[in-house]
């Protein structure tokens, strides 16, 4: 195996559905998780429970004491209260931003080494948290929402039009809000751009689905928030960084000039390697697409100003 840790703060469902794909993968020789609640041991057991069964060597480690995540080559922070039916991302955000700066002292303490991976909302804000709180560099701090919000767009798509979800390219950047940004431009099937295979309107409530797929998610759990996918696409930004896989990954990053931003975090698309942000992607974009992502940080950056107030 690859003698690697990777960590999870918060083993509630999207932190515990997180371990268990890494086990399956086997992406780490250890995979530990933390939380305040005790029965982060149950799970831990649980899972390895299931190495004779699925043959994974990962062990999985369950604790309440932060000093277990020493040396983690990424630290994933899932800690945090989840969305419930009718509540916005941005109620939670001066409950989390406590709880994520706890949790980022102790990775600075314990991991300072480590690639950090924000999945707690609202997320770009909780990533500007983290990246404040670590004091890390800034490709070493990110926020997971395009990687999934971009699968939700590509699996609408999908369903659609009849179509292998992996031949799809599709790309959503801009907050994980209400405010994000599809780009039909750069969307495409089969290397067509997806305005030849889809009427505009069709392509317009594709698009309107992916913006509230985490709300309508939430109206049919009752209780939480999404966790599948959101793990799913956890994993899929560990592996590039831990396998330096050099993968372009929409993903929550801090601008430093690219698309003439500075300073913020927004969902922008990121070459992930085994130093983090190893690049940020400019594409050309439309003037429409390049407003709708300008008012998208503009909401961002509006959030971060009041924390600082
Ligand atoms: N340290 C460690 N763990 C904590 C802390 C803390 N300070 N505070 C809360 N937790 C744990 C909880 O005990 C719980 O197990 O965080 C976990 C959160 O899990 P869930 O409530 O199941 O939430 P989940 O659905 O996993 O979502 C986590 O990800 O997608 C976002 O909006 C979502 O912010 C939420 C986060």
């Amino acid at each position: 195996m690859n003698n690697m840790k990777i960590s999870i703060i918060g083993a509630g469902q999207v932190g515990s559905t997180t371990a268990f794909l890494l086990a399956l993968k086997e992406l780490a020789d250890e995979v530990v998780m933390v939380d305040i609640n005790p029965s982060v041991l149950g799970k831990a057991l649980d899972m390895n429970c299931c190495s004779p069964l699925e043959g994974f060597r990962t062990k999985i480690t369950g604790s309440t004491d932060y000093s277990a995540i020493s040396g983690s080559a990424v630290v994933v922070i899932t800690a945090g209260l989840a969305r419930t039916p009718g509540m916005s991302r941005e109620d939670l955000l001066l409950k989390n931003k406590e709880i994520v700066e706890g949790a980022a002292s102790k990775i600075k303490e314990f991991s300072p080494e480590a690639v950090v991976i924000v999945v707690t909302n609202p997320l770009d804000v909780m990533a500007y948290v983290a990246w404040k709180a670590t004091g890390f560099p800034k490709q070493r701090v990110m926020g997971m929402a395009g990687t999934l919000d971009s699968a939700r767009l590509k699996y609408f798509l999908s369903e659609e039009l009849g179509a292998n979800p992996r031949e799809i390219e599709g790309l959503v950047l801009g907050a994980h809000g209400d405010s994000m940004v599809a780009m039909p431009a750069l969307t495409k099937i089969g290397g067509k751009p997806v305005g030849q295979h889809l009427s505009p309107e069709k392509l317009q409530k594709i698009i309107s689905r992916t913006q509230n797929c985490g709300a309508e998610i939430v109206n049919l759990l009752k209780t939480g928030s999404a966790y599948y996918s959101p793990a799913s696409s956890v994993v899929t930004m560990v592996q590039s960084v831990i396998n330096d896989e050099r993968k372009v990954v929409p993903c929550s990053v801090c601008a430093d000039g690219e698309y003439g931003y500075s300073g913020i975090f927004l969902g922008l698309p990121a070459v992930l390697g085994k130093d983090g942000v190893e690049k940020i992607i400019e594409y050309p974009l439309a003037p429409e697409a390049k407003a709708l992502l300008n008012k998208s940080a503009e909401e961002t950056l509006k959030i971060i100003q009041g924390l600082a107030a």
